[in-house]
Parts: structure tokens; C-alpha cells; sequence
């Protein structure tokens, strides 16, 4: 039996900028996380049980397009492709399993989840790479971090349009990311621990469309809307440096200000809004909404001693669920 595991994230600073080439800051949120356990089964196929989803079936009853169908799918073809240990071959669309019946091992591949689905929480990346990982090291076909990465990447870009690739890629490396697409991946170092609670509006909000919106919002008026990405990544710069020196205090504010350069981009929501002003008022030292927006989760920056004070209101305020991380 073979197990792997993958964290949720949430996203600091910089969220929607950052499919346009600016930089944003994520971290990985070890409370939450997908989990996939693979053995080899004793009938003939690939046997896929993901309770959360309300899914069991086998592989090849699934559309080809299906987010965990075409996880193996893509798996299994690759390793097929490229025998190499340390492989970084990637996804170039979907590639439907061909070749004679018994090639293909059996297996029965259980996943299950605590990340809330569509939140903003990762949940999609989660499962991808935790899978990868599971049937990586279950096949003896290893891959290094690196191509586990490439490959959540191109899942991601098959169901989710045009993403940066911040998701997958801070929850492949699991720890705290400024990203910036396209570019070497940079991890940074947080000088002083802070507490963040999030809270779930509990509406479920496909990130693919809030990017989509703001794509179109950007072709309507590329000048004005790219003056609001510089101002966002003026920001996520700001923050690398307040983290990095532990000038937690300075955090809060820039939150704020990047809260209202997402509410121009259309991306909050009147949930999303009450659950933020919510947190302010019982003394967060700022907050925003997190991810992709329109719904899933804000964030809050607390003391130690007002986390609970926040979550109760957030609660209050409507929150579905509240969770307390510590970013270190
Ligand atoms: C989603 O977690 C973050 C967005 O910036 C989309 C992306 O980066 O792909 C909204």
C-alpha cells in the first residue's frame, strides 16, 4: 500500500495579479489536506473511491476529462512516455489510455479530502498531487518535486483555463511561496511567526470564472486595469519585506489595501465583505478575501489572544467554518 499527502493554501497577497506576470505570496495550511492511498486490487481495473465526491467507479467508466480521471490517465501515459526516474515530461492534453487490454495495473486508489472544494483553499491541486505522488511511488516510476509540479500545472490549466500555477506550486513544495509565473520558484523566509484565521463564506465559487471576468475586465481597458496590478504588486512586495523582517503590525494594513483593489476588480462578494469587515471590527489587525474570490474564504490577520474573538464573530457573521493558522 502506497499513501501520499498534500496540503490546502491560501494566498496573501496578490491573487489575480499574478496570472499577469505579478508577483504574489502563498502559503501552504497543514490543518487541511487531500490524501490518497493506493493498493493493488484484485479484479481487473483501475478502481477509484473519493467519498467526498461521491465518486466510485472504474477509471474507464470515467469521462476522459473527468479532474481525477484524468489525473491517472495523464500519469499512467507519461510514465509510459518517458522511463526516466526524474521525468519533467508534461501534460500536452488529454491522452486517453490506448494500448492492450492487461497492461495497465489493478488498482484500487481511495482519496479523501478536509480542504472545502471551490473555496480557495487548493483542493483541486491537492488532489492532483497527492494522486501523482501516490501512483508515482506505488508504479516505482519517482519524480522529483520539480515534474510533480509541471504535471499539477498542466492539470490545472486543463480544467481551470489560464492559472499562474501559484496553486499547485505551493502545495507540491508545501511551504511559503512569492511567486511570480514563469520564474524560478522562490520560497521566503517569515522573520517573525503570525496568526491568520480563515473564514469559509461556505459559497462554493469555481476560481476559472472570477479569472475569466477579470480577463474580460482587463481587455475592456487594459491601462486602467494594469495600473491596479502594479498597485497589487507594489503590495505583494511591501509584504515579502514586512514578513521577512517580522513587522507582523504592518501586515494588517496592507491586507486592507489589498482587499480594496480586488472589491475594483469585481472579485468580492457582499459575503466576502461582511465576513472582512466582521474580522476588522473585532480587532483583526486587517483582512481580505483569499483566492479567487465571489465566494470561498477571506483571511484575517489576529493577536494570539484575539483569534478566538475573530473566529467567533466571523462565525457571527455568517462563516461556515473557521480555521487558526500559523504561517512560520
Ligand atoms: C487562485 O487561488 C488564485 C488566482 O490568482 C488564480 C491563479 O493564480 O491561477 C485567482
Amino acid at each position: 500500500m502506497t499513501k501520499a499527502s498534500a496540503p490546502g493554501k491560501i494566498i496573501l497577497f496578490g491573487e489575480h495579479a499574478v496570472v499577469y506576470g505579478r508577483p504574489a505570496l502563498a502559503v501552504p495550511v497543514t490543518q487541511v489536506h487531500a490524501d490518497v492511498e493506493i493498493l493493488d486490487a484484485d479484479s481487473a481495473g483501475i478502481w477509484i473511491n473519493a467519498p467526498g465526491v461521491d465518486l466510485q467507479a472504474e477509471l474507464n467508466t470515467l469521462p476522459s476529462d473527468h479532474p481525477i480521471a484524468s489525473v491517472i490517465h495523464n500519469f499512467l501515459f507519461l510514465s509510459r512516455q518517458s522511463p526516466s526516474p526524474t521525468s519533467t515530461g508534461s501534460v500536452r492534453g488529454l491522452t486517453p489510455l490506448s494500448g492492450g487490454e492487461g497492461k495497465f495495473p489493478n488498482l484500487e486508489v481511495n482519496i479523501t479530502s478536509t480542504i472545502p472544494v471551490a473555496s480557495g483553499l487548493g483542493s483541486g491541486a491537492a488532489v492532483t498531487v497527492a494522486l501523482v505522488r501516490a501512483l508515482s511511488s506505488h508504479l516505482n516510476h519517482p519524480l522529483t518535486d520539480e515534474a510533480v509540479n509541471a504535471f499539477a500545472y498542466d492539470i490545472e490549466k486543463l480544467h481551470h483555463g489560464t492559472p499562474s500555477g501559484i496553486d499547485n506550486t505551493v502545495v507540491t513544495y508545501a511551504r511559503p511561496v512569492y511567486f511570480v509565473k514563469g520564474q524560478p520558484i522562490e520560497t521566503f523566509k517569515v522573520g517573525a511567526p503570525f496568526r491568520i484565521v480563515i473564514g469559509d463564506t461556505g459559497i462554493s465559487a469555481p476560481t476559472k470564472e472570477s479569472v475569466a471576468d477579470v480577463r474580460r475586465l482587463w481587455e475592456g481597458d487594459k491601462a486602467r486595469w494594469e495600473v491596479v496590478f502594479d498597485e497589487i504588486a507594489d503590495i505583494s512586495f511591501a509584504a515579502r519585506r514586512v514578513i521577512e523582517e517580522g513587522w507582523v503590525n504592518m501586515l494588517g494594513e496592507l491586507m486592507n489595501e489589498n482587499h480594496a483593489l480586488l472589491q475594483s476588480l469585481t472579485v468580492s462578494s457582499p459575503e466576502l465583505d461582511r465576513l472582512v469587515s466582521a474580522a476588522r471590527k473585532a480587532g483583526a489587525l486587517g483582512a481580505k478575501l483569499s483566492g479567487g474570490g465571489r465566494g470561498g474564504n477571506m483571511i484575517a490577520l489576529v493577536e494570539r489572544e484575539n483569534a478566538d474573538e475573530v473566529s467567533s464573530a466571523l462565525i457571527s457573521a455568517g462563516a461556515k467554518h473557521t480555521i487558526v493558522t500559523q504561517v512560520s
